[in-house]
């Protein structure tokens, strides 16, 4: 018995990430209620759940492209990645990873992989055997029974439990922390939260990401003072995304001649996310902030960041010469394919706050299960950190005398716009999204 269990403990300790929590193929579609049975009677909870990224996580443009033309090719191809054939649809398809539909057929086809992480999914969770969890380590008993905040729910369709689970970041961590098959952190919201002055008070996920309102989860249920609400808005949304990070911005003099030196100093603030902005799938979000100065006569100057001389520091500066991302010309078996532009459209000289993820070749790479390295530089802004930029700019001597405005700019996009461009994506899916902005005037002497 003794030896069993031993033999047992080292086979877990030797296949990390294989088998820590649900398994492919257990169950079948048909032992999950669909998202619209339960929307039945909890009308609005089904309406926020479907406008959010969870009933979208399959569906999604970029999703399809990049599981369909990137990671399953690739898997097909390259052992060591053969793993996330299945482990992609762990967490955005959790029906069709669970039901053994793998590959799953694309999304036009409709099948029940389109129902993205649904109700089913997060209601049938009832645990996880991780103490820290990453990797769709969740176990999921589907059946009469769901799993939630309340200790008195009565429901006439189901069986209620309440759960402690579901109140906790733990919850979250099982799909929203990734490790690569290279042993890369490559999804670390949790671990940023936890790490982070957030987890130190109590504050969770929920909070922020399901906040609570008084009111009832059905006609038929209670009145409560804290209704879970299932917005889940994240970098999506553009109203989470608008003011996440405080700008202000000054100025060594309000009134100077050509010739002299303009001294700007940029500091941003985020006090309003639990963990680094951008987080998530930081291999591919794009957050910087471009300084731009305006003439009397309307022309517009791009003034560049001063550099600190940090190490890794060139890749958080925007060169519209440099190349990355050629593992996509790798798994594509494109011939020749140089890569594509690092920084998409970013203004040459701007700064740029992110992670940035290398293959195993050393290329930087917005494939994160092809990533081996991300430790190289970590320049996003974390939970209540506060950055400053600063910028030296020798007014040109032909500036015209007069007014002079200064606009600092600060960008968001899900995926860098040489990337979006080249798979074709809708534009939507990689614009600029304006994150605050901040103007002064000065005036030339
Ligand atoms: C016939 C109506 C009805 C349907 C259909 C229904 N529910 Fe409920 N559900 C209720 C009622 C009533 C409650 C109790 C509400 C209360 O007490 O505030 C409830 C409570 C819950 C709770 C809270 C349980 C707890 O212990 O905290 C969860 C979670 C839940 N439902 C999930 C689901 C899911 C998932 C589905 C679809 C598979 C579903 N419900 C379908 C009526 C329904
Ligand atoms: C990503 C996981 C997730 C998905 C998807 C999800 N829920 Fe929930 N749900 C939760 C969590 C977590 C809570 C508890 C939040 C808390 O109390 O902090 C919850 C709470 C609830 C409650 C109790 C509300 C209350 O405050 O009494 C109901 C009812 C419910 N969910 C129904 C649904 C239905 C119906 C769907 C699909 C339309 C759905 N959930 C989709 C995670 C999820
Ligand atoms: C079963 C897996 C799963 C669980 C559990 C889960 N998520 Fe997610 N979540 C996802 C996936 C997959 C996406 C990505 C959707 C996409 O963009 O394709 C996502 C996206 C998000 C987003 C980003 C939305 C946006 O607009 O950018 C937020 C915010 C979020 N989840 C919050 C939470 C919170 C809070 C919890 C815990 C209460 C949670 N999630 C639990 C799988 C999960
Ligand atoms: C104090 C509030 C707060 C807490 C706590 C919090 N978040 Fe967020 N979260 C935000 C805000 C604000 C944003 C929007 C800024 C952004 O997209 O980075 C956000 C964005 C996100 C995104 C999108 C990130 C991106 O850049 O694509 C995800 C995913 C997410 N949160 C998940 C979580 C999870 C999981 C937890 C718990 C481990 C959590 N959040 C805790 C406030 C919070
Ligand atoms: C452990 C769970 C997990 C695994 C495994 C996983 N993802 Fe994700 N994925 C997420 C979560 C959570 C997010 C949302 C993060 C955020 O909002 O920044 C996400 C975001 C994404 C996005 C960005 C979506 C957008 O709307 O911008 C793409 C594309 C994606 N995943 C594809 C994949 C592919 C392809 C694989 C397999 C190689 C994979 N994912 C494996 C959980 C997972």
């Amino acid at each position: 018995m003794i030896k069993r269990i031993v033999v047992f403990l080292m086979a877990a300790l030797l296949l990390p990430g294989l088998c820590i929590g649900a398994k492919m193929g257990q169950y079948k579609y048909d032992d999950f209620s669909s998202p619209q049975k339960c929307g039945a009677c909890h009308k609005k909870i089904f309406q926020e759940w479907n406008d959010s990224m969870m009933s979208k996580s399959y569906t999604h443009s970029w999703d399809q492209v990049e599981y369909f033309e990137l990671a399953l090719p690739h898997a097909q191809k390259l052992e060591k990645v053969s793993g996330v054939k299945a482990g992609c649809i762990a967490c955005h398809g959790p029906l069709a990873f669970l039901s053994g539909d793998i590959p799953p057929k694309p999304a036009d086809k409709n099948t029940r992989a389109n129902e993205g992480v649904s109700c089913e999914i997060c209601h049938n969770i009832t645990g996880t055997n991780q103490k820290e969890p990453f990797n769709f380590s969740w176990e999921i008993t589907p059946g009469k029974t769901k799993n939630g905040p309340r200790k008195d729910a009565k429901s006439p369709f189901h069986k209620s439990r309440f759960s402690n689970f579901h109140k906790s970041a733990e919850f979250c961590a099982t799909c929203h922390d990734e490790q690569s098959p290279y042993g890369a952190w490559v999804k670390a919201t949790y671990r940023e939260w936890k790490n982070g002055p957030y987890a130190k008070e109590g504050v969770v996920c929920q909070d922020c990401h399901m906040h609570k309102a008084p009111g009832k989860s059905t006609s038929m249920g209670k009145n409560r003072p804290d209704i879970a609400h299932h917005v889940f808005q994240g970098s999506h949304s553009d109203s989470k995304l608008k003011g996440a990070i405080d700008l202000a911005l000054y100025a060594n003099k309000k009134a100077l001649s050509t010739g002299n030196n303009l001294k700007l100093r940029v500091v941003l603030f985020n006090g309003k996310a639990g963990h680094y902005i951008p987080s998530g799938s930081s291999e591919e979000r794009m957050l910087w902030l471009e300084v731009w100065a305006i003439d009397a006569n309307g022309k517009s100057y791009h003034i560049p960041v001063k550099s600190k001389g940090f190490k890794g520091e060139d890749y958080t500066i925007a060169n519209s010469k440099t190349y990355a991302y050629q593992a996509i010309g790798e798994i594509k078996e494109i011939k020749g394919f140089k890569g594509l532009k690092r920084d998409g459209d970013v203004p040459d000289g701007a700064r740029i706050f992110r992670k940035p993820f290398f293959d195993p070749k050393g290329r930087m790479t917005i494939c994160q299960w092809y990533t081996k390295d991300n430790t190289v530089v970590d320049y996003r802004i974390g939970p209540r950190e506060t950055k400053i930029e600063n910028y030296v700019w020798e007014l040109p001597s032909n500036l015209p005398k007069g007014k002079l405005t200064i606009n600092a700019n600060l960008f968001y996009a899900q995926v860098p716009s040489s990337v979006g461009k080249f798979f074709k994506l809708p534009e939507s899916e990689y614009r600029p999204i304006l994150v605050n902005t901040a103007k002064m005037v000065i005036e030339v002497k």
